[in-house]
């Protein structure tokens, strides 16, 4: 059994299809889905697909690209959203340099926010980063150390796409947090297979960010959580282990970092 522990299938890129996206995932030995929120809007539309399906569960937060639509208003929206069931994490939060769509240390301030609102709430958190890990890993890992209670008994949070090298992945394990790869680990000039041998399989998850980062040999079409399958053989194959134990200590790794109520 597998976890996709990052897909947004709240876009419409979905709305045709969700059922048969859900089904085909299924059948591929998916069986629970992360749907991270990126604004209040997409956090109601998460939030009505985790009610329709069982095995959706979904974060709730601002992405740093989407600090357009923040306010603290909405925030409070947020955080009255944390009480329902099928909220598990804050996310999608965190910092992105590469479009620089707001103020490097506006955006600071709204991820600490949130990680402040998640420890609060003794919740996980689902990162972002783009060419801003080593800021994201500062905070966080500041946050870890001010807040030795916050998820005493688990996990922390999880980088996902993470893009950066074997030091800042092994202070992150060394904080509680994990990391997560996508459909680029299959693509043939990623660095990421290199960075999964140094880093091992005991602190990854596997998530497709869906619709977008399609692996091989989908690339450049849709991207949909039942090519979870590619990214797992990838992985195994990079660290000469089956796929089953992919499987294993993936799914065992997102159930625990988000606690999810199932068997
Ligand atoms: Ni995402």
């Amino acid at each position: 059994m597998f976890i996709d522990s990052h897909c947004h299938l709240f876009y419409d890129d979905f709305k045709n299809d969700i059922t048969d996206v859900i089904t085909r995932a299924n059948d591929a030995g998916v069986q629970y889905f992360i749907v991270p929120a990126t604004n209040h809007e997409t956090a109601k539309q998460a939030i009505m697909l985790a009610e329709q399906y069982p095995s959706i569960f979904v974060s709730v937060g601002f992405h740093p690209l989407d600090l357009k639509e923040f306010s603290t208003e909405r925030l409070a929206l947020i955080e009255g959203m944390i009480a329902h069931p099928k909220v598990i994490a804050i996310g999608e939060i965190g910092i992105d340099y590469f479009y620089d769509t707001s103020p490097r240390e506006y955006q600071k301030e709204i991820f600490s926010f949130q990680i402040e609102l998640a420890i609060r709430k003794n919740l996980p958190i689902i990162v972002h980063t783009r060419d801003s890990v080593q800021d994201a890993v500062d905070i966080v890992i500041r946050y870890a150390k001010s807040y030795p209670e916050w998820r005493i008994e688990g996990k922390r949070g999880v980088f996902h796409c993470f893009t950066g090298d074997a030091a800042q992945a092994k202070a992150l394990f060394d904080s509680k947090f994990l990391v997560s790869f996508p459909g680029p680990v299959t693509f043939k000039k990623s660095t990421m297979p290199n960075l999964i041998k140094e880093i091992g399989i005991e602190n990854i998850m596997v998530e497709t960010d869906s619709p977008y980062l399609t692996p091989v040999p989908f690339r450049g079409k849709r991207n949909e959580p039942s090519y979870i399958p590619l990214i797992a053989q990838k992985i195994a194959e990079t660290l000469d282990i089956s796929i089953d134990e992919v499987a294993r200590i993936t799914t065992a790794n997102a159930i625990k970092l988000f606690a999810l109520p199932i068997a």
